[in-house]
């Protein structure tokens, strides 16, 4: 059965009906541009063929109802008494997009909710921006919003930041209501532009793999936040907005007023943002295979400056080099996840077997090794 079919016949299961329509979202890849959103810099995601469907319907009471075909069914609740802490537990995604758009002044009606997702959870492939992304688009045509994309994105991200309470910037909102197919979205965080730069990887006979490492994170807590912080204390010390106005000669020559950890975090941004900007220089001059040292050098940065890699993602990296790869790095929040690795496509076969043999060497769990291709962002179904 179609993934369409299948959840507008949960649909009719819950609520003895048929949705008014189903819409889907995609999960993303960061292919370069790790932790700069939240610092008004760069970014360069890709959406990818794992998505959240919805399928939706309009009720006359002001009810909410939501159900997951993973995750079980949510407490019901009315509309009017959508508010930060009131939701909590999966459902906070789609009722938080909810109330982000009622606060945006879109009238919002009473709602039935059926989400069907296969973006791992916690895997680094951003399930919650799928999700969010899905539910924002399907309120938006139901209620005939004039809300721009970018607005649904700032919808899902405030939803995040004020009804789930993680701290998280606008990446993985704006690039699952962005992406094109075969495109990878060049964000510039603080103007919310957003320019498609071609990234079809095949042309030069290289493949992007991904290897999950299954190992999970929860953004909601702990080191997402702390490493938040430490970037705005030294946009603050350094006595700019954001870190985005600092260049990499600039923070080498303000030496001693960040004390050394704060100055390696701060570093590892100013430094990504460059990396951003030269991966999109040689992907629009199409030389993909050049941008291989940008993807491993973004890695080390990670590892070393940010300090947001886990032993698996490093070996992860390592093996998928040693093994013939072009470039590799981890993406997306950090601590868990996935890698990326940018290989040829003829040694495809090659370096999944030199990984699998790394992680099992290692003691680690067996990794989930497979490919992806840019595909485009949230759209209606049905
Ligand atoms: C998570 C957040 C994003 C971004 C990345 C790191 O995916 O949701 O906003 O900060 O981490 O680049």
């Amino acid at each position: 059965m179609e993934r369409a079919d299948a959840v507008a016949t949960s649909y009719a299961e819950q609520t003895g009906g048929s949705p008014d329509g189903v819409w889907a979202a995609p999960g993303r890849v960061n292919l370069i541009g790790e932790h700069t959103d939240y610092n008004d810099g760069f970014v360069l995601p890709f959406a990818i063929d794992r998505e959240a469907l919805v399928a939706v319907g309009r009720r006359a009471d002001g009810q909410l109802r939501c159900w997951s075909r993973q995750e079980g069914t949510a407490p019901e609740l009315a509309v009017a008494d959508l508010a930060p802490g009131v939701v909590s537990g999966w459902s906070a995604y789609p009722l938080g997009v909810v109330w982000a758009l009622r606060e945006a002044g879109v009238a919002v009606p009473g709602l039935d909710v059926m989400v069907d997702s296969d973006v791992p959870v916690g895997g680094g492939l951003s399930s919650s921006a799928a999700l969010e992304g899905a539910v924002a688009l399907a309120v938006a045509d139901l209620t005939d919003s004039t809300l721009s994309r970018t607005e649904l994105a700032l919808a899902g991200q405030r939803a995040e930041n004020e009804v789930v309470g993680a701290p998280v910037g606008v990446m993985d909102q704006m690039a699952a209501l962005l992406a094109q197919a075969g495109h990878a979205v060049f964000l510039d965080c603080r103007s919310l532009r957003a320019q498609a730069v071609p990234l079809d990887v095949a042309a030069d006979d290289l493949a992007l793999l991904l290897v999950d490492t299954r190992v999970t994170h929860a953004h909601a807590t702990g080191e997402y936040g702390a490493r938040r912080r430490s970037c705005e204390q030294a946009a603050r010390v350094l006595g700019v907005p954001a870190l985005r106005d600092v260049t990499p000669d600039q923070l080498d020559a303000a030496g001693s007023e960040l004390d050394p950890v704060t100055r390696r975090r701060a570093r590892h941004v100013v430094t990504e943002n460059a990396r951003v900007l030269a991966t999109v220089e040689l992907l629009r001059a199409g030389k993909i295979a050049q941008i291989g040292p940008m993807l491993s050098a973004s890695h080390v940065s990670m590892r070393d400056d940010f300090e947001i890699s886990c032993p698996e993602l490093d070996t992860a990296v390592t093996a998928t080099m040693a093994a013939g790869a072009v470039g590799a790095r981890m993406t997306g929040g950090g601590f868990g996840g996935c890698a990326l690795a940018l290989v040829p496509t003829a040694a495809r076969e090659e370096l999944t077997a030199a990984v699998r043999a790394a992680f099992a060497a290692a003691g680690f769990r067996a990794p989930e090794v497979f490919g992806v291709t840019p595909t485009s962002g949230a759209r209606r179904l049905r």
